[in-house]
């Protein structure tokens, strides 16, 4: 037998505010032809100048902590993906921990931008699988919306806010992948292409937290490479055949991404979860938000094997394989 970390409870939350890509054409030189063809995406939440980031993981949460039969204090860590804190420090984990009335365990941010769900999860998943916590809550956030430059069209259409969680436990199992829970997580980067993608600001580099901005074409060509690579890598490593695989739940940042990632990877794009029309790309929180999304169309059901990769800035990448 060994300890698993079980998915009990899963929680979206996405602000009120649409705005549509017509909205966006009213800002910047673009057109919903453009976004359409280009992108995918039809839509994008933005949060309002009172909505911080915790402040959105907090309402996540609490739908994930329902569904999982548990309270805020029955958590022992949170670790939470984000590249939009809501301070420079402390981590926008302790204000939702405050907020969930956690008295007691840990909560702390990782910063790895679209790959941040996947670099918590892999956090904590190890030290359930240590014994070190027996429950834990998983957060990817982001309100990219305020480290969005609204003049540039190359960057401004790309991006929403939203909020996407996991609550996990451990169980006992016999360790193989028919148990559920998280089966593997595999998580790479690569500082070499960190001017590709990257915020213009920092506290140490200009005092400042800076704008999205991005080689486009670079990032492309590297998503869909990497996304594919490490997904064959972790069905190879696990002994899982892609036919075995129910849902890909791969990070939200274009649809042609997803296309592409889809058809290296060979499966077709009718097992692929795709939010991208509605939710844009919202970095740490895409994947837990699809996730949510997939569950609450009915598509994604317990039991089921999910592979969710993602990839972005840093160059940061990585994949789970979950079974639900
Ligand atoms: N509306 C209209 N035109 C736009 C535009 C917009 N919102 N944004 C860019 N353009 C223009 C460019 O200025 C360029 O014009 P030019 O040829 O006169 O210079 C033209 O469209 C084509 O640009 P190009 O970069 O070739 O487009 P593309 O097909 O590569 O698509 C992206 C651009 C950004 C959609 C695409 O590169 C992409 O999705 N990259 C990955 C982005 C991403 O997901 N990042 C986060 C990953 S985690």
């Amino acid at each position: 037998m060994t300890l698993r970390s079980r998915i009990i409870g899963i929680g979206s939350y996405l602000p009120s505010h649409i705005s549509t890509n017509d909205d966006m054409a009213k800002i910047v030189d673009t057109s919903d032809e453009w976004i359409v063809e280009r992108t995918g995406i039809k839509v994008r939440h933005f949060a309002d100048e009172q909505m911080s980031s915790s402040v959105m993981a907090t309402y996540a949460a609490q739908e994930a902590l329902k569904a999982a039969g548990i309270s805020g204090n029955d958590l022992d860590l949170i670790v939470l993906g984000t590249v939009t804190p809501d301070k420079t420090f402390p981590a926008t984990a302790v204000y939702v921990q405050s907020a969930l009335g956690m008295k007691h365990g840990c909560a702390f941010d990782v910063v790895a931008a679209c790959s941040g769900f996947l670099y918590a999860l892999k956090t904590a998943d190890n030290m359930i699988r240590l014994g070190q916590v027996k429950t834990a809550l998983v957060v990817g956030v982001e309100t990219l919306s305020k480290i969005t430059d609204f003049k540039d069209r190359n960057t401004c259409v790309l991006f929403g806010d939203g909020a996407g969680c996991v609550v996990l436990q451990a169980q006992e199992v016999q360790g193989t992948t028919a148990d559920r829970g998280i089966i593997d997580t595999l998580i790479y980067s690569d500082g070499s292409y960190a001017p590709e993608l990257c915020s213009t600001g920092g506290p140490s580099t200009n005092h400042d937290v800076g704008y999205i901005t991005m080689n486009g074409r670079e990032v492309f060509r590297h998503a869909a490479v990497n996304m594919a690579q490490v997904s064959a890598e972790i069905l190879q490593k696990n002994g899982v055949d892609l036919s075995e695989v129910d849902w890909l739940v791969p990070h939200q940042a274009n649809i042609r991404i997803l296309e592409a990632t889809a058809k290296r990877l060979g499966i077709p794009m009718e097992k692929v979860i795709s939010t991208v029309d509605l939710h844009a790309n919202t970095s740490a929180a895409s994947i837990p938000l699809a996730l949510a999304q997939g569950i609450k169309e009915g598509k994604i059901k317990e039991g089921q094997l999910l592979l969710l990769p993602g990839m972005g800035a840093g160059f940061t990448w990585g994949a789970s394989l979950i079974r639900l």
